[in-house]
């Protein structure tokens, strides 16, 4: 039994809130999320708008700017962001050290840090100019990056950026091999893309996001904030779980053994959980994944594809739905449900589901670390905790012990 006692007497209160279930790190004119309504807004603007009207580059600048770009003002954007699309000739080389067979989020967290190493002319954090550059940077270069990370992994030749392309459609040229891949082009495999990018370009405070904040209050540059960013993003109960959908549904395998899987996903001493099920802010409905289950059917019946997991899929969701221990929980499928799916259809490989997701999520990334340091009286963050170990006591001698 410890005296607490200090762990409040600056402030007069102490607060332990295991999960940052109701405790707000920050304030932020970025992202509005009404979790109980099933409401998701950029910079004001409703997420179904944005999805249906917007483009990516488009809702990057929302985000980074706080209002839309007019035609000169995204036309400038849109330049920006091209002139800085390749990567130095040198960082190519780092992948030479990667194990033919890494995963590309660990060649992705490692390259990005590394462009700290290649841009440290201009990186004062302080100098707003340098801080529109690294954004600029970082949203130009990571498709080009992600496509080195999956190229590398299957031992293809790096492509260039085609810069007369857009933004995904470079994304995509970048990927894959054959220049007339039909899928390359398609404009169903382009917006599909494009609204994946729109609607996890941002969630306001998830984990990654609010590691980026946590590294970026200590002063560290935008490229070190964002590389701990893509690693927070990575593990299966954040953005990996896209991944981790599709290898369930995989596993599954039929939709007459789903009912299988809801027992053990409801079973306590069972590891297995529904994964694109749940959310801690969504208690009614991810808005994204409506969205999004929606693009999935048309992406498959525009591309002429037969994906039995998308049976499996549906039979889940329905099966998840009626069932009381999901409802009562309200764990409804979120936005990492269908994406796989759709990822899948475009050719894009599993383990690049969550490298895709960091594509987007760094416009929102970069959008909150300039927040930040645009913000007055940002302090460094500095949680506490509520100690449990051993009162004191004397130290012993090895021989003693
Ligand atoms: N399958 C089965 N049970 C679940 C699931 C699930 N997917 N999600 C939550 N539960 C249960 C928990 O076991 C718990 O039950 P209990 O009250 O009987 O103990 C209850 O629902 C509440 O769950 P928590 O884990 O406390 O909720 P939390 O808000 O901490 O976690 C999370 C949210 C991480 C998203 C969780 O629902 C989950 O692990 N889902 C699967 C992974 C996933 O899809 N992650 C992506 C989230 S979206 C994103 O990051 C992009």
């Amino acid at each position: 039994c410890i005296d607490i006692a200090p762990l409040y007497k600056d402030t007069g209160h102490f607060t332990y809130d295991p999960g940052y279930g109701s405790t707000a790190s920050t304030k932020s004119a970025i992202t509005y999320i009404d979790g109980d309504q099933g409401v998701l807004m950029y910079r004001g603007y409703p997420i179904e708008q944005l999805a249906e009207k917007s483009s990516f580059l488009e809702v990057a600048y929302l985000l980074l700017h706080g209002e839309l770009p007019n035609k000169s003002q995204f036309s400038t954007f849109e330049n920006d962001i091209t002139h800085h699309t390749m990567m130095h000739e040198s960082h190519k080389n780092f992948f030479q050290g990667f194990h033919h067979d890494a995963h590309p989020m660990a060649m992705l967290a490692a390259s990005v840090a590394s462009l700290s190493a290649f841009y440290h002319e201009d990186l004062d954090v302080d100098n707003a100019e340098d801080r529109k550059l690294a954004a600029i940077r970082l949203i130009a270069k990571m498709p080009t990056i992600a496509a080195a990370c999956y190229r590398y992994s299957i031992g293809w030749p790096f492509r260039y950026p085609r810069n007369n392309l857009a933004y995904v459609d470079r994304f995509l040229h970048m990927m894959f091999e054959v220049p007339s891949e039909p899928l390359e082009m398609s404009p169903v495999a382009s917006k599909a893309l494009d609204l994946l990018f729109i609607l996890h370009a941002d969630h306001e405070q998830n984990a990654s996001t609010s590691t980026v904040r946590l590294v970026g209050s200590t002063g560290a540059n935008p490229y070190a904030s964002i590389a701990a960013g893509i690693t927070a993003l990575w593990g299966p109960a954040h953005g990996g779980a896209n991944e981790a959908v599709l290898k369930m549904l995989e596993e599954i395998g039929t939709p007459d053994k789903v009912e299988t899987a809801v027992k053990r996903a409801k079973d306590k001493n069972d590891n297995f959980r529904l994964m694109g099920f749940g959310h801690r802010v969504y208690k009614n409905f991810d808005p994204r994944a409506k969205i999004i289950r929606e693009m999935c059917h048309k992406v498959l019946s525009e591309l002429g594809v037969n994906d039995p997991l998308l049976d499996v899929a549906m039979k889940l969701e329905e099966a998840a739905l009626k069932d009381d221990y999901f409802v009562e929980r309200k764990l409804y499928p979120n936005v990492d449900f269908y994406s796989g799916i759709i990822y899948k259809a475009l050719g894009i490989p599993t383990e690049m589901f969550t490298v895709m997701f960091a594509i987007a999520r760094t416009a929102g990334w970069i959008a909150h670390w300039i927040e930040q340091h645009e913000t007055p009286g940002s302090r460094i963050g500095r949680p506490r905790q509520l100690y449990v170990g051993s009162d004191k006591r004397d130290y012993t001698a090895m021989d003693k012990r």
